[in-house]
């Protein structure tokens, strides 16, 4: 069984998909970690998001893996540990650039769609239930107010001690929707049979029940199985 889950930024997507995953004994990917550790790597290589020939290669030597280590999914470029590094300001500020092209699109969702193969999955991004696994046998589309959203970024970034103005964040967060929803290849956009999930005013607790109760229902209707395994690296 596949669950696409999308959204923007802040929707609350990641903690849900995260948190359905667990309780469901599945896999979770998070495909925004994949765009954010070939952005860092970028960043630091110095390649610009027009050298497509760099870029090309960048990608396709990226050895990107994921770890489960006690109870937290980590995530590796090369054998390095980048979990934290990939959630830094400069990698946010240039991920919706780096995440646009063809050539780190095209790698990307083959490599998601490897990670699938055989197996039941949480996947959460942008274009999970219209690209990348069109056929997802559930699709949710979370969205929240920009305040709302900007809260609980707040948060994120309090936590990794950078201090920033809900008037900011709201900024922030509104050009990177921008960037994202009007790309060319696979916007951000909710699929026409993804149901929309409006988190505002949501406890984290309640997105994962919600969304949790509905996977049940569907395998209670005798719609598939849940395969045992769950390593995430094919
Ligand atoms: O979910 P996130 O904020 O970690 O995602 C980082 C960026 O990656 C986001 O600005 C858009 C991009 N992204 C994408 O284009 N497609 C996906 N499936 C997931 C993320």
């Amino acid at each position: 069984m596949i669950i696409a889950i999308d959204g923007p930024a802040g929707s609350g997507k990641s903690s849900t998909a995260r948190a359905v995953a667990a309780r469901l004994g599945i896999t979770y990917l998070d495909t925004g970690a994949m765009y954010r550790a070939i952005t860092l790597r970028c960043l630091r290589e110095g390649i610009e998001v027009d050298d497509t020939a760099a870029l090309a290669t960048a990608v396709a030597t990226a050895d990107i893996r994921f770890e489960d280590r006690d109870g937290a999914t980590r995530i590796f470029l090369g054998g390095e540990d980048v979990t934290e590094a990939i959630r830094s300001e400069a990698v946010t500020g240039r991920v919706s650039d780096y995440c646009a092209p063809a050539v780190v699109r095209q790698k990307l969702v083959e490599e998601q769609r490897k990670i699938a193969l055989g197996r039941s999955i949480v996947c959460e991004g942008r274009d999970i239930g219209t690209v990348v696994f069109p056929d997802a046998e559930l699709k949710f589309f979370m969205t929240a107010s920009p305040e709302e959203r900007a809260k609980r970024r707040q948060l994120d970034f309090q936590a990794l001690g950078v201090v920033k103005t809900t008037v900011k964040l709201v900024a922030e967060i509104t050009e990177r929707d921008r960037k994202d929803s009007t790309r060319d290849l696979s916007p951000l956009r909710k699929a026409p049979d993804a149901e929309a999930i409006d988190t505002t005013g949501m406890t984290l607790e309640e997105q994962v029940d919600y969304i949790v109760n509905k996977a049940v229902a569907y395998l209670q209707q005798g719609n598939g199985t849940v395969p045992a395994s769950n390593n995430l690296n094919p």
